[in-house]
């Protein structure tokens, strides 16, 4: 198992547990799936890169629009320009071939950037992709901080309108979801909360059609 060596021990055990999850509801959570010293990383890194967050825009192509009263955050994409970005796209990369291999997905590359909320930022319930009309397959959320309250991830049962997860976001926990599936949103921030949110993609043609995250 070539392939195996070349993945380091703790993230093939969150690897495991995360293909497991998938396969059984089609989400996962799984904590301390980075190790921390990337984390620390990643998480100095946003913070000094904070001035160059931009406001979230929603919608594709000639339909971005600035939408602050559905989400208040602000992003930056990452693009592999230090140490820690790239370590963790690795691990994405690692993370990609094996959702392929194991669930027959022709998952193609992974887009993901910063997102810092502040006291009181929020994301209304959204979907990320809608049938057919998206390239997003794939959902993951890294965070990089731990604010005592508030700022949680709220998973809803696919058909029906029932809070199925509230997930308080921890430093190194991982969440992965089908992104046509799972209505989300997050709450309101009570603390500065820092995470990565990325999209595994699927090449097909989105025809400029909307998707209500960007
Ligand atoms: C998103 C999103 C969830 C989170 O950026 O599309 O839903 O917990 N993020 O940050
Ligand atoms: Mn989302």
């Amino acid at each position: 198992m070539a392939i195996m060596n070349s993945i380091d021990f703790d993230f093939s055990l969150s690897i495991e547990q995360i293909l497991d999850q998938i396969a059984e509801r089609g989400y996962a959570i799984v904590e301390n799936a980075i190790d921390k010293e990337c984390i620390d990383a990643l998480l100095a890194q946003a913070q000094s890169e904070h001035s160059e967050f931009v406001t979230a825009k929603i919608g594709r192509q000639s339909q971005l629009t600035e939408a602050t009263s559905i989400r208040s955050d602000k992003t930056k994409w990452l693009n592999g320009s230090s140490l820690a970005e790239q370590t963790y796209l690795d691990k994405m990369e690692q993370l990609r071939c094996l959702i392929n291999r194991h669930f027959y997905l022709g998952l193609f590359d992974y887009e993901c950037h910063f997102a810092r909320y502040n006291k009181g930022d929020f994301y209304k319930k959204h979907l990320d992709a809608f049938k057919g009309r998206s390239n997003r397959v794939f959902t993951t959320v890294l965070y990089l901080n731990t604010p005592e309250t508030g700022g949680e991830l709220g998973i809803y049962c696919d058909d029906k309108d029932e809070l199925i997860e509230k997930i308080p976001p921890r430093a190194g926990t991982l969440v992965c979801f089908e992104s046509e599936r799972f209505p989300h949103q997050v709450f309101t921030a009570s603390d500065v909360r820092y995470s990565i949110a990325g999209w595994f993609r699927k090449n097909n043609s989105i025809s400029g059609m909307v998707d209500p995250s960007s």
